[in-house]
């Protein structure tokens, strides 16, 4: 199956958001990923529902909405109404994570998790089944352009065996420091979703590197 790209926008020029946006409708890149952040969970502060909607104003392709905050269930009808498709919470800030799963499906949305590079995959053995997406963090999260971390490929392997035993259809997102030398590797341990912010806004020619990104095997 074809693996799907996904530009982060926070690596996109704030003051030009609209043209990047239309960079990223133009390319080849399925969905946007938007990180938003609240300075509690993460220690950066990125943006919150004016920006999203500006976001979803001119984006052509799914919005892949990546919620860095403390109690996420909060949002869940909010960042519906602001175009989300895909609602993804981290595991390290759910105290009732699988009914917030539940109600990001209640709402119309894909239901997604994520784990920062601490937190064991066995830790989602009970949860798997309601979840759409895993967005497997492979830099600790808050910032763009870190140094991707080398153990996600042992977890990217586990994931797709926890998968495969309970019979899910969820898909593996990689989110943080992917770029041109180690996505093949990602996708052959079994990533299907790349999220990549610097590896595209800071490349001369970013509609081409979404297009190199795609290219497999
Ligand atoms: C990090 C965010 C990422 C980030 C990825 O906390 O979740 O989505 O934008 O940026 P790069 O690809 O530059 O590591
Ligand atoms: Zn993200």
């Amino acid at each position: 199956m074809q693996h799907i790209v996904a530009p982060s926008i926070l690596s996109a020029d704030f003051a030009n958001l609209q043209r990047d946006v239309e960079m990223v409708n133009k390319s080849q890149a399925q969905w946007f990923h938007i990180d938003v952040m609240d300075g509690v969970f993460v220690p950066n502060i990125s943006f919150g529902f004016p920006v999203l909607k500006a976001i979803a104003k001119y984006a052509k392709k799914p919005l892949d909405v990546h919620l860095m905050i403390i109690q996420p269930e909060r949002y869940i009808e909010a960042f519906k109404d602001a175009g989300a498709q895909t609602l993804t919470v981290h595991y390290e800030a759910c105290t009732h994570l699988h009914r917030t799963l539940q109600q990001i499906k209640q709402a119309g949305m894909n239901a997604g998790v994520a784990i920062n590079p601490h937190t064991p995959i066995s830790l989602l053995e009970d949860s798997i089944a309601e979840a759409d997406l895993v967005c497997m963090m492979s830099v600790n999260p808050g910032f763009g352009g870190q140094k991707f971390i080398e153990n996600t490929y042992s977890k990217v392997k586990q994931l797709k065996q926890l998968i495969k035993q309970k019979e899910t259809d969820t898909r593996i997102e990689i989110d943080g420091g992917v770029d041109l030398n180690n996505y093949k590797n990602l996708l052959h341990a079994g990533a299907d979703v790349l999220v990549a912010g610097n590896t595209v806004f800071a490349s001369k020619n970013p509609t081409d590197t979404i297009a190199q990104l795609l290219q497999f095997p």
